[in-house]
């Protein structure tokens, strides 16, 4: 069974990758590495000893996309490729319209083309706007704050439209919560380049003496200790749980979240990371960010019920191989 995975150089889709080749599936990578490096296929190799064949083709080229689906015998897409930064999407909106929208209708209209029809594709729980109440579960009202939001649930109105005209589609789509962690091996991870914007790396970076200072984003939150609450999941979990979503064997289209169900605040997720990897992070409280929220954690049961999806790594965990990740390849 061949496995097109687009944006499979990035984050979740490298970690993704190296799993779908352990369980001897083959894979085929396209990505347009806009926020990726080559060197990841390499490290990928040295991982699994197996090869993937790869693509540089940008998914808004019809051309270079329909010559893939052409040459290759595709089975199954797991689609990853797209811009994610929520500051950028305010500011250059449309680009991130251009690049997620336009990429996922080609890459659909392809999968109609060649009679490819499973499809599990990469959402966010940005999508669930400010909840209500928590913990979040599927069904809860959608709604989004920003442009990269708007194409995440744009995209998934699409993927709902697309079923609705033709059921013999198969379609997950997984609500990820917030990805942090980095593969065993310390090869693969992420490390953006200037200044994160999440958390995780901005920890990191600290760390490690590239940044000076961790800038808290508020401390008068309506949460345990003030500071904003997340739903921490690591990135060999979310991984596992996109392997479960392609072995599912109840077709039809599914909407899945991904996380552990468990809050965690700024000031706990910090402390877990100075305590396990014995480092100082220097910090400050500063005002809030826009557009954040309070707090967010998952009801994971519909993944557990119909995926079997259990998360098998803890917070420490994902301290440890972030932190690991980003000492190995500096
Ligand atoms: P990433 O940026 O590391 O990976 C995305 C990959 O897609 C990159 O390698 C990039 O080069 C490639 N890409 C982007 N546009 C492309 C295009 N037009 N054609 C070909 N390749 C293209 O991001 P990630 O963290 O691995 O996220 C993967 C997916 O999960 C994204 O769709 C993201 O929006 C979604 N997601 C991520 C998070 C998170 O916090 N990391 C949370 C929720 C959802
Ligand atoms: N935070 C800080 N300082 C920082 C960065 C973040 O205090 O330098 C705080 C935020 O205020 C928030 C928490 O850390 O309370 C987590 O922030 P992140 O930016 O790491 O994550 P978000 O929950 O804001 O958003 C992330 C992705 C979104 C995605 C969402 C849910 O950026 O794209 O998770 O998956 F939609």
């Amino acid at each position: 069974m061949k496995i097109l995975v687009t944006g499979g150089c990035g984050y979740i889709g490298s970690h993704t990758v190296v799993d779908l080749l352990n369980d001897g599936l083959e894979v085929v990578i396209v990505d347009n590495l806009v926020n990726s490096k080559r060197d990841v296929l390499e490290k990928i190799k040295k991982i699994t000893g197996k090869c993937v064949t790869f693509y540089e083709y940008d998914l808004c080229d019809m051309e270079k996309l329909d010559s893939i689906f052409k040459k290759e015998s595709i089975s199954a897409v797991i689609h990853f490729a797209g811009l994610k930064a929520v500051g950028e999407s305010v500011s250059i909106p449309l680009k991130y319209y251009q690049n997620n929208l336009t990429g996922t209708i080609n890459l659909l209209l392809c999968m109609q083309k060649y009679n490819v029809k499973k499809i599990i594709f990469s959402s966010s729980a940005t999508v669930y706007g400010n909840p209500k109440t928590l913990p979040i579960k599927e069904d809860f009202p959608l709604s989004t704050t920003n442009p990269y939001g708007t194409t995440k649930l744009m995209i998934e109105t699409i993927l709902k439209d697309l079923y609705q005209s033709d059921n013999s589609f198969d379609i997950a789509i997984l609500r990820y919560f917030n990805p942090i962690g980095a593969h065993k091996s310390g090869l693969l991870g992420e490390d953006p380049n200037g200044i994160p914007n999440n958390l995780m790396p901005y920890i990191v970076k600290v760390a490690t003496g590239k940044l000076p200072v961790l800038n808290i984003f508020g401390a008068d939150y309506k949460t345990v200790d003030g500071t904003g609450v997340r739903d921490y999941i690591h990135v060999l979990d979310l991984s596992y749980g996109h392997m479960l979503a392609l072995k599912n064997k109840k077709t039809g289209l599914k909407i899945y979240n991904l996380g552990t169900g468990k809050g965690t605040s700024v000031l706990e997720l910090v402390t877990m990371f100075e305590t396990v990897n014995k480092v100082k992070i220097n910090k400050k409280i500063v005002g809030r960010r826009e557009g954040d929220i309070d707090a967010c954690y998952a009801s994971c049961s519909l993944a557990e019920r119909e995926l079997g999806f259990k998360c098998r790594y803890t917070l420490e965990d994902m301290c440890l191989d972030s932190y690991n990740y980003v000492k190995n390849n500096n």
